[in-house]
């Protein structure tokens, strides 16, 4: 079991850390952590209200890629306290994030609130899943199932909220024509 931090810091994260003066902040935070296998009631309300999200995997040569998924709003389903999955639709067809989910599971994801200037990191394994797991777990719309390809199952591994600072609100047409 690991939490945010465990999987986050390497050695040389931590005698930077060390240096700087922040590892026993750190350390505490850490500890108060514990094993953070489940998501709470705020993660949860946060990622349901989300219409996007970054996502990291690594190649086979260690390099990282990011991507960006999209969707109508709670496009994002909850399947546990710590496990939600998406429609994976068919795009570029490049499948990248595919193919490295294929060597490695191990996921970096970037959930926005820009309004809100909100921001939730999260590390997951991925879980690649058929259609039909999509059409049972109800991923998307009937309407939307002839472009989906598979269902994409993230198993959460540890999360951390990041500071508002330098987080540019910004709305969509949709928010903005609600505040008129
Ligand atoms: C015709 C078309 C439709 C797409 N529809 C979606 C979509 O509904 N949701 C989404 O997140 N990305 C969509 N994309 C973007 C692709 O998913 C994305 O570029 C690609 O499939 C990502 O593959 P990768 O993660 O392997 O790089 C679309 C791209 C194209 C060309």
């Amino acid at each position: 079991m690991s939490n945010f931090f465990d999987i986050a810091f390497s050695p040389a994260a931590l005698r930077q850390q060390t240096e700087a003066g922040s590892f026993e902040a750190y350390e505490r935070m850490r500890a108060r952590m514990g094993d953070q296998v489940d998501l709470g009631p705020r993660e949860r309300e946060f990622i349901a209200g989300r219409d996007s999200f970054y996502l990291a995997t690594v190649t086979a040569d260690g390099w990282p890629y990011v991507q960006h998924r999209g969707g109508p709003k709670g496009f994002v389903k909850l399947l546990s306290a710590s496990s939600f999955a998406i429609a994976d639709m068919s795009g570029n067809r490049q499948y990248v994030t595919l193919g490295n989910s294929a060597t490695s599971p191990r996921a970096s994801l970037f959930f926005m609130d820009y309004p809100g200037r909100r921001r939730l990191k999260l590390f997951a394994e991925i879980e690649i899943a058929d259609r039909d797991f999509a059409v049972r777990e109800q991923l998307v719309e009937p309407a939307a199932m002839d472009r989906v390809e598979r269902s994409m199952i993230f198993h959460l591994r540890g999360f951390d909220w990041n500071c508002p600072k330098y987080i540019t609100p910004r709305w969509t047409r949709e928010e903005l024509a609600e505040m008129a």
